[in-house]
């Protein structure tokens, strides 16, 4: 059975004290109200991420970061690695975000970098693809997110592949309040699923969650997640308010 995952990306939002809150308020609600198994994952910014460990730990809700530095250590002025998001009890690392490719210029080299180090970390990668509008409508989105696949994830061995969470995000989606339909997404869903089996094997591209991000909300949650290719949630907007979070993990 592939693991049912919803995480919250909270982007560059919530500072330390608002963020203790929030998250605070997710602990509670889960705890009083979540019986599905679903593994609920919470992304604050590098900073916040320090004092809402506490919050969170012993609880069902695990911690992510949107981001890692692709080397171990060293004279890398304004960077954070990966081993030091693990010693504050981060397990999950964003990586790929269509906002860090389009605003800091992540390519699928660097990122193979990044997944390297925090899969030697121990630490779940929830790598990031998606297409843009445009490439949707001249037809190239489904080669296009191959592409992303192929270039930034098929060099692993498959025993480091299958720690690989995927989240597909169409761009077009993102923030947008557009959200992919069910079809749509489901579409992409096994385009990616066959792309991992002709890699992997099919029994790998069974095993492997892949989560739907954009413009997903408490009431469309329950169609997105229902897809038999749809493994969860990657949550912006809607994972800084608790309620609507919380609404979603209860989606499935
Ligand atoms: P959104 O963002 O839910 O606000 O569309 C999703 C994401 O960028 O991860």
């Amino acid at each position: 059975m592939r693991k049912k995952i919803v995480a919250g990306n909270w982007k560059m939002n919530k500072n330390a004290e608002d963020g203790q809150k929030l998250a605070s308020e997710v602990v509670n609600m889960v705890k009083d109200e979540v019986t599905n198994d679903a593994t609920i994952v919470i992304c604050p910014p590098f900073l916040t991420i320090f004092p809402v460990e506490k919050l969170v730990k012993g609880t069902k809700v695990q911690l992510g970061a949107q981001n890692c530095y692709s080397k171990a250590s060293g004279a890398y002025t304004g960077e954070v690695s990966a081993e030091m998001l693990k010693s504050v009890g981060v397990q999950f690392v964003i990586l790929g975000h269509s906002e860090r490719r389009e605003y800091f210029a992540e390519s699928n080299q660097l990122l193979t970098e990044k997944v390297n180090i925090v899969l030697a970390n121990g630490q779940t990668p929830i790598f990031c693809c998606g297409e843009t509008l445009d490439q949707r409508q001249k037809g190239i989105h489904l080669d296009f997110v191959k592409s992303q696949l192929t270039e930034s994830l098929f060099h692993l061995p498959e025993a480091e592949f299958k720690k690989v969470v995927i989240a597909y995000e169409p761009i077009w989606a993102i923030g947008t309040g557009v959200t992919a339909t069910s079809a749509q997404a489901q579409e992409m869903h096994e385009i990616i699923r066959n792309h991992i089996a002709s890699k992997y094997g099919k029994n790998v591209a069974e095993e492997i969650s892949i989560l739907y991000g954009g413009s997903c909300k408490p009431d469309n949650a329950k169609e997105l997640f229902s897809c038999k290719d749809v493994d969860g949630g990657l949550i912006g907007g809607a994972s800084l308010k608790a309620r609507d979070f919380v609404d979603i993990i209860k989606s499935f």
